[in-house]
């Protein structure tokens, strides 16, 4: 269960937002519900158990024991989204668990074209027990197709003929595309990723559930939770619609007080890397020049991610004391899946008797209790997104509910959140610089 607050920020004295200012739109949500579904996006289509989800599930049961790696080859949304599921669903360390004890293949996401990072896994590897993901929705993005052309090469020294294909699959486009071409020629296993779902919003395609599914996540109850996240971001009762809520808490902040950056504060260390997640997901989805008539708007809400207990000592004096342009927007838990305690104090400790006993849950939640309370103090707008618990459920819930929000802000803005026209250029240019450079 998934839940949003915003009551401390009907608690500031100049820079908040009253219940009513969220409240009192049910008509405008109602007409942007309709336009979301009418721009035809299929983010909600993905929350139902489908073929594809069938296919996953018998191909990672077949795979199982096979490898003791699964190299991940994908950026951005074909990057971000697994790396969010496997911190959050899998123990933190999982890939340093002693193979014995962990019960299933590490999990590498190779999000980058680092030449160290690259020989680094390198010098873990073992070749003949590896299997490749090979992910990019428009099958041409050249990181990933640079990363496969080295593997490839790679794995043919080691494996041949027949058994060389066995350690390649494809998520990629079902009709176009390099990798589908490389998938049909090398006759490798794949799986589609649909036309009208962008890369950012493809955590729950093949993009997301093959790997979550390969390292043992349970990719049905994730499916469950996010087909209640659709229901309840398509109730045109605001009150239970978190989504919208949390799109005109920001939209409100921005066009009243200037607040253009949303700070996703993860109380969690399973949590931290679904702030990497919606740092992409608000930053190219929100942040474009022109609107849906062509006029030049520049609009966008710079994210940042924050970890809590850390970034207390490192992003909170800013927060406080700096500009009122952000909005703090705590990801917590509120439970943990580990119980450790402070022992008790002694009397060398008397000074800290207020940790003797105390759970480090509890000084979690107290710590981040008393940063939210600080803020308030400060005038600051903060708001909590609480999950029961961490689970394949509330992961599910969780990532609809943001891109619901997206989609929200996208109409409120009047910009198509769903195009990335601001990245083309430097893709051209390096193209161009390469080729000049032969
Ligand atoms: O949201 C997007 O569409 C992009 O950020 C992509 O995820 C990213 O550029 C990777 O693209 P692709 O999946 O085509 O390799």
């Amino acid at each position: 269960m998934v839940s949003l607050s915003l009551t401390h920020l009907h608690a500031l004295k100049t820079h908040g937002l009253k219940q009513k200012d969220i409240l009192s739109s049910g008509l405008l949500l109602r007409g942007y519900l309709h336009d979301i579904q009418r721009r035809g996006q299929g983010f909600l289509d993905l929350v139902h158990p489908s073929d594809v989800t069938k296919d996953i599930v018998s191909y990672a049961k077949k795979v199982r024991g096979s490898f003791e790696h699964i190299v991940v080859l994908g950026i951005g949304g074909s990057a971000l989204g697994v790396t969010a599921l496997m911190q959050a669903l899998k123990p933190l360390s999982w890939n340093q668990i002693p193979a014995s004890k962990r019960g299933g293949p590490q999990l590498h996401v190779l999000d980058n074209v680092d030449p160290e990072l690259i020989a680094n896994l390198d010098s873990i590897l073992n070749y003949s027990k590896t299997l490749f993901v090979v992910i990019s929705k428009s099958g041409t993005t050249p990181e990933t197709v640079a990363q496969y052309l080295y593997y490839k090469k790679k794995m043919k020294k080691v494996a041949a003929g027949t058994s060389f294909k066995k350690h390649f699959v494809m998520v990629t486009d079902l009709e176009k595309g390099f990798l589908r071409e490389e998938a049909r020629r090398e006759e490798f296993v794949n799986f589609p990723i649909p036309d009208n779902v962008g890369g950012r919003f493809s955590v729950l395609t093949a993009v997301g559930l093959l790997p979550a599914a390969l390292i043992g996540i349970d990719i049905s109850k994730l499916l469950k939770g996010a087909s209640k996240g659709a229901d309840r971001f398509l109730t045109t009762e605001i009150a239970d619609n978190s989504a919208y809520q949390l799109a005109h808490a920001q939209y409100l902040l921005q066009q009243r007080y200037g607040v253009t950056t949303t700070v996703m504060m993860a109380y969690s260390s399973a949590l931290y890397s679904v702030a990497d997640w919606y740092r992409q997901l608000l930053a190219e989805s929100i942040g474009k020049a022109v609107n849906r008539e062509g006029k030049d708007v520049h609009t966008g809400l710079t994210p940042i991610k924050a970890l809590g207990v850390t970034d207390q000592h490192s992003q909170v004096q800013l927060y406080n004391e700096g500009p009122y342009d952000k909005l703090i927007l705590f990801l917590e838990t509120k439970s943990f899946r580990s119980k450790v305690a402070i022992p008790s104090t002694g009397a060398n400790e008397r000074s800290f008797a207020f940790l003797s006993g105390v759970s480090f849950a509890t000084l979690m939640h107290t710590e981040q209790l008393a940063t939210q309370e600080a803020l308030t103090a400060y005038d600051r707008p903060t708001a909590n997104i609480s999950l029961d618990r961490i689970s394949e459920e509330s992961l599910g819930e969780l990532f609809v509910m943001l891109e619901g929000s997206i989609a929200f802000l996208g109409e409120m803005y009047g910009i198509d959140a769903y195009n990335q026209p601001g990245v083309e250029l430097g893709k051209v240019l390096t193209k161009k610089m390469l080729l000049g450079s032969h």
